[in-house]
Parts: C-alpha cells; sequence; structure tokens
C-alpha cells in the first residue's frame, strides 16, 4: 500500500479513507493519531493489528462535536460540563461509563468504559466532521516506540501499512493527552495518565483535590489505565536518567566503560557537556515546556543515528507539565538514573 501525505486542500480525501474503512493518521495539538472509523470493528482492528498493540489496551475515541458524546453516554460526571467549558477542544480525555453495546467491543478492549477527546487541531476538527463519524486515534507510533510528533515519525512506522497521513508540520506540546477518569459520578475525578493539563490547573478549576493513579504498575496489577502496564516510548538504545548533580560522573563512568554517549537535554546542559559525547539533541530552550516539546522527537533522531550505546537524558522536577515529562522518560529509561 501507498502510504499518501495529505496536505490541507486534501482533507476531504483523507476523511473518504477514513469512511470506506481504511486507516489515517490525523495530527492534534499533543502527538499523531492513528485514525479509523470508530464505528467499524473491522478497520479498528486494523488499527491493532498494525501498531502491534495488545487488544486489551482500548483506544481514545476523538470527536469534533460535543454533542457527539450524548450518543455514547448517559450517566456523566456532575463535573462534565465545566471540564468541556474550560478544556475542550484541547489536551484532556475524559472516561465513562458508555451506553451498553454504543461502541464495538474492540474499541473499549471489553470495558463498560471509554475515553474520549476533542482535539484542538482545525484540520482534525474538519477531518472528523467531515468523516461524520468518531475516529479512533491512539499515538500513531509502532507499539513500544516514542509517540510521533511530526508526519515524519508516522512515515518512518507506519509507511506501506496505512493509505496517509495527514501532515500539519510538529505537533505543539509533545506528549500524548491527561487522561481523566470521570466514569463514576459519585468521585471526584482522577488523573489516569499525566498531561499538559495539570493536577495544579484542574485542581483550580475544579475547586477539588485531584488524585494522580499513573504509577508505573507491575505486569500483574490491573492498572486503571490499561496502557499503563506496557513499556512504552522506549528506543531501542539504552535511556539513563540523568540528575544536575552528576552529569560529570556519568560522563567520566560513560568514557570508563567504552559507552558511546547522546546526550538529549536543554542548551545549558549541551553546552556544558556536549562536547564531551558522540551526538546530543538539544530542546530549544532549557524551560520544562521545550522539554516536553522535544523529548520524543529527540528520543527518536538519537536511537535513528544507531552510532550510540546509551543515551542520556536530563530530568526535571515533577510538578505541573513536568509530572507528564518524567512519567514518560521513566517509562523510556525503564526507571533507571545513573547512580554513582
Ligand atoms: O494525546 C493523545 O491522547 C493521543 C492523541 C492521538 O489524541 N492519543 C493517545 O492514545 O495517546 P493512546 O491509545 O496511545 O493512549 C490512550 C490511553 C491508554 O493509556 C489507554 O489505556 C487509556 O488511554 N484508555 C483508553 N480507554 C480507557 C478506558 N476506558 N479506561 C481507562 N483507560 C483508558
Ligand atoms: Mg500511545
Amino acid at each position: 500500500m501507498d502510504t499518501k501525505i495529505y496536505q490541507e486542500d486534501q482533507i476531504a480525501e483523507a476523511s473518504k479513507q477514513i469512511v470506506n474503512g481504511e486507516l489515517v493518521a490525523f495530527p492534534t495539538e499533543t502527538v499523531y493519531g492513528l485514525g479509523a472509523n470508530a464505528l467499524l470493528a473491522d478497520s479498528v482492528r486494523k488499527v491493532f493489528e498494525v501498531k502491534g498493540r495488545p487488544s486489551d489496551n482500548p483506544l481514545i475515541v476523538h470527536i469534533a462535536e460535543v454533542s457527539q458524546l450524548e450518543e455514547y453516554v448517559d450517566n456523566f460526571h456532575p463535573l462534565t460540563e465545566k471540564i468541556i467549558k474550560n478544556f475542550w477542544p484541547g489536551p484532556l480525555t475524559m472516561i465513562f461509563c458508555i451506553k451498553k453495546g454504543s461502541l464495538p467491543r474492540v474499541v473499549t478492549g471489553g470495558l463498560s468504559t471509554a475515553a474520549f477527546r476533542m482535539p484542538d487541531n482545525k484540520k482534525t476538527l474538519d477531518f472528523i466532521r467531515l468523516s461524520g463519524v468518531p475516529i479512533v486515534g491512539p499515538s500513531a507510533n509502532t507499539s513500544g516506540k516514542p509517540s510521533p510528533t511530526t508526519a515524519a515519525h508516522v512515515y518512518h512506522d507506519m509507511k506501506g501499512k496505512i493509505a496517509g497521513i495527514l501532515d500539519d508540520g510538529p505537533t505543539q506540546i509533545g506528549v500524548e493527552s491527561t487522561v481523566l477518569d470521570l466514569s463514576d459520578p459519585k468521585k471526584p475525578p482522577m488523573i489516569l495518565r499525566p498531561g499538559a493539563v495539570t493536577k495544579e490547573v484542574l485542581e483550580k478549576v475544579l475547586q477539588t483535590t485531584i488524585e494522580i493513579d499513573s504509577h508505573l504498575v507491575k505486569e500483574n496489577e490491573a492498572p486503571k489505565a490499561p496502557g499503563m502496564k506496557y513499556k512504552h516510548y522506549s528506543p531501542d538504545t539504552q535511556v539513563m536518567m540523568i540528575r544536575p548533580e552528576d552529569w560529570e560522573a556519568a560522563i567520566q563512568w560513560g568514557k570508563e566503560n567504552h559507552q558511546v554517549i547522546g546526550i538529549l537535554a536543554g542548551p545549558k546542559v549541551i553546552e556544558r557537556w556536549g562536547k564531551e559525547v558522540r551526538e546530543t539533541f538539544s530542546y530549544t530552550d532549557n524551560s520544562i515546556k521545550a522539554a516536553t516539546h522535544g523529548l520524543f522527537a529527540g528520543l527518536r533522531a538519537l536511537d535513528d543515528s544507531q552510532k550510540l550505546s546509551i543515551i542520556y537524558v536530563e530530568i526535571f522536577s515533577e510538578e505541573g507539565l513536568g509530572e507528564a515529562y518524567m512519567n514518560r522518560l521513566k517509562k523510556a529509561a525503564g526507571q533507571k538514573y545513573f547512580e554513582k
């Protein structure tokens, strides 16, 4: 199959493919998604196939109008309206109990709940509207690889396997949406996956305490967001997290042990240590926002060079957006920090 790159004036053509049951990747403000008609079980099955994704890991249903929600959900959490008003379209996914049989079983992995999101990307909202159906969209990477933040990343993983990619340049945020569990109207919302809509912002807007349940679950535990149990976002090269005080020791250790080192960090770290290693990828500035934007792109770039044996990555404090950055980085690094 030839994988076509669709430009802005070809959105209608891309939606036609979705209606016909084909797969088309689409841009969002977070990462690129792998789109299929959520109402066609066979198309959704193809999504699992081309990603190599375990079938018990349910998908997010992307919609363009709030009214689409009512077809699938009737028992709404009391905070739903307020959340929609403040955060949709945007990087926030909501989990609700769904009306029995309203979505194919393959979408929900057999759960009685489903995830919904309205992405903040004009082309994709048009694409969903023109398709006339809700569109499932897991991140458009091969399962286990870093999520794609450019159409080129998607092409790298999906070339020949899907009908096309709707191109809109690099995504703004760089990590996937916050997943918020609202499935029990009597319980406060709970964050199942941290993202750009942070705990702090949610608490301020909703005037309630919000727990994060994104602990890295072990194989035999039943995680609330099924996706959290799989090893995620990891490049083939070993990744190691470096605390600010450990750069010198880490580079010393690498040299002594014949490691070919790459560094992924902000300009400050790169300026100080970049000359000592084989390759670097610099975030555009030293902020957590730039780091989050560049994390997956940097991991992919350094991994693709195939010259390295280890990638050292800068850590940030786990508050605000740092919660999402560190959540993804820890998975890529398999929890490994450099220890002196
Ligand atoms: O930013 C994003 O959310 C991107 C873009 C493309 O929209 N999509 C994305 O999808 O990250 P995916 O499939 O890679 O991640 C969906 C996450 C998984 O961790 C999955 O387990 C969880 O949401 N999830 C989906 N349905 C769920 C449900 N009913 N209950 C709990 N967790 C659910
Ligand atoms: Mg994913």
